[in-house]
């Protein structure tokens, strides 16, 4: 329940210039479940229709504003970016073995890996075919090159898993791929879809860019400190996985004598006993330091990035909801 409220309200205060429009993603959403076979139609409808924040279709529709608006080409691209987004988090759950995600079972956990993969392929496959229905081969050629670019930064993480050594530059260049590349796509589309001229496309492409990383930080800060009934998915799993984000790559920076870390991925994380231990001291350090508060920092700094890419654009409502979203990437709890 908590979940649907939240959702509402972020939709309420921060898409609201756009309001209306994002109603008409969901129906073009809604219509690519509604396919030959019911139960491909029960998995798409699981999947598709599963309470996600829908915050990179809003910002498709956000930026497309400040230009010659055009719902015919807006609408599939913001519906295509959220099923990409939508089949790229079905992978990452098989790959993750994350059971829980937006406070339900993942298709993995209900279905199995295999069907789950096969069905996250569907969907891209599907997120294809909105995007290509903008007829634009500007923003086709971006949503291959953005694909590429979100399995270069899955590759990267899992091909690195369990490597206490991670650097910042490592982590940061992972997170614009699987991140903020996605973003980027998001706002630079919607630049190119209603006709800006170039220097308000990079400056959108640019505001996505910074946005992304901001929020992928805050994920990454999320994955230590939320609420798990709020956040939806299990808090804690980054580090069990195997994953180095910027808190834990600080705390290995900041504390070089302490082993909590390297005791995690020890056997690969199969530590027994110990491996438990170890977490709760890894996390206790992050808690009861300048860790996190420094993460934040640092993800404030994108945030302003992201403002100041967008301060000539004229002000208006929707300047001021992709303002507020930025601001928001870093305040959030869910
Ligand atoms: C989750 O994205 C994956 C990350 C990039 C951290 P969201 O937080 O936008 O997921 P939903 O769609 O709202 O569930
Ligand atoms: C989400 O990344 C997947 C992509 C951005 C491609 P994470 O692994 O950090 O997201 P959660 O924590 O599972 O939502
Ligand atoms: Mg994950
Ligand atoms: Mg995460």
């Amino acid at each position: 329940m908590e979940k649907t409220i939240k959702k509402s309200n972020l939709k309420s205060s921060l898409f609201e210039p756009v309001e209306k429009e994002i109603a008409l993603v969901e129906e073009t959403l809604k219509e690519t479940t509604e396919v030959e076979y019911p139960w491909l139609t029960d998995l798409l409808d699981y999947i598709v229709d599963s309470g996600g924040k829908r915050i990179r279709p809003a910002l498709t529709l956000l930026c497309g504003k400040f230009h010659h608006y055009n719902l015919d080409t807006l609408i599939p691209m913001a519906a295509g970016v959220e099923l990409l987004h939508t089949a790229t988090l079905v992978h990452d759950d098989t790959i993750d073995k994350s059971d829980k995600r937006r406070g339900k079972p993942t298709a993995s956990n209900i279905w199995g890996g295999g069907i789950a993969i096969l069905a996250g392929d569907y969907v891209f496959a599907q997120s294809a075919e909105l995007v290509a229905r903008t007829g634009n081969l500007r923003v086709i050629k971006l949503f291959a090159h953005t694909l590429m670019a979100l399995c270069t930064g899955e590759l990267g993480q899992n091909l690195n898993s369990y490597n206490p050594d991670e650097t910042q530059q490592g982590y940061f260049s992972r997170i614009a791929h699987k991140t903020a590349s996605l973003f980027s796509t998001a706002t630079e589309s919607a630049g190119v879809l209603s006709q800006a001229p170039e220097k308000a496309i990079q400056s959108l492409k640019n505001y996505g860019h910074n946005l992304g990383m901001a929020f992928q930080i805050a994920d990454d800060i999320l994955d230590f400190t939320a609420d798990e009934n709020k956040l939806g998915k299990p808090v804690g799993s980054d580090l069990i996985q195997g994953t180095m984000t910027l808190p834990s790559i600080l705390l290995r920076e900041w504390y070089p004598n302490d082993t909590s870390i390297e005791d995690v991925f020890k056997n690969n994380g199969h530590n027994g006993d110990n491996q438990q231990q170890s977490l709760d001291l890894a996390i206790d350090i992050i808690h009861n330091s300048d860790i996190i508060p420094e993460c934040y920092r640092v993800a404030r700094t994108f945030v302003s990035n992201a403002q100041q890419a967008i301060e000539e654009f004229p002000e208006n409502a929707s300047k001021q909801a992709l303002v507020e979203i930025a601001n928001h990437a870093v305040a959030r709890q869910a």
